[in-house]
């Protein structure tokens, strides 16, 4: 496999939550007609599926790479903000019988904006588009569970593994998920996110990793990968 399933609709989301999709003509078009009808139209039906889809599933090994060591069989993996969830099927597809649960967003915002949203406003996903993608690249039904952020309970279990690739401390503040995290973690539970201010982490775990340095300006952060709350 070196390329995703996904229908249009999928595709849009893909281009919404991933800026480095979105190739310079599209980047032209949202500088003239402006982020409304970029996010709602022109996103959607001025992409080419197959491109997104290659592309998108390039940029998806490239982040499986930087986080592969902290995988293998049998793990329960909280996932919060995964978007469509490549990353997972790239993961699902290495290693066997791992359970994934999916905290995530049911909106998609009018305008969207990148970068750091105090009030945490900003959403870009579709909990029954991320079911599709999923079912679509093989992850079986009762090995993922999805949870809608805003209207469900989060669930109680312990993860050995959570992920956040920008958006837990990259879009919003991860003082919203900290005490939740903290009950479903345990001494060796790594949490895996990207941050734009690593050193504030310093005095909240026992043990931090640098995983990777972004210094483009778009994703310009640290991949932290955490384990053992000390607050
Ligand atoms: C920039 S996208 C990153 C998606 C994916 N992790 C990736 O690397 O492609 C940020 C994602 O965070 C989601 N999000 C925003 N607020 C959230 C929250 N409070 N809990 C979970 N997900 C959230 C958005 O809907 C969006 O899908």
């Amino acid at each position: 496999m070196d390329t995703f399933e996904l229908d249009r609709e999928i595709a849009h989301l893909a281009v919404l939550q991933r800026t480095e999709l979105i190739d310079p003509k599209l980047r032209k078009i949202r500088k003239l007609f402006g982020r409304y009808l970029f996010s709602n139209f022109f996103s959607k039906y001025f992409i080419n599926i197959k491109k997104v889809s290659k592309n998108y599933f390039d940029i998806m090994q490239i982040e499986y790479n930087s986080i592969e060591k902290f995988m293998k069989p049998n793990q329960n993996i909280l996932c919060i903000g995964a978007g469509i969830g490549g990353l997972e099927i790239i993961v699902n597809q290495q290693f066997l019988n791992n359970k994934f649960h999916f905290i995530e967003r049911n909106f998609i915002s009018k305008k969207v904006r990148y970068g750091w949203d105090t009030k945490n406003s900003e959403a870009y996903n579709d909990l029954k588009l991320l079911e599709k993608f999923l079912i679509l690249n093989h992850l079986k039904k009762n090995n993922f569970k999805i949870i809608n952020f805003d209207l469900d309970e989060l669930p109680k279990n312990k993860y050995n593994l959570v992920t956040s690739l920008y958006s837990l401390d990259f879009h919003y503040d991860f003082e919203i998920y900290k005490n939740y995290l903290k009950n479903v973690s345990t001494e060796d539970t790594f949490i895996i996110f990207d941050t734009i201010r690593p050193d504030y982490f310093n005095k909240i775990f026992k043990s931090i990793e640098i995983l990777k340095t972004e210094n483009d300006t778009v994703h310009r952060s640290k991949r932290l990968a955490c384990r053992g709350f000390i607050i």
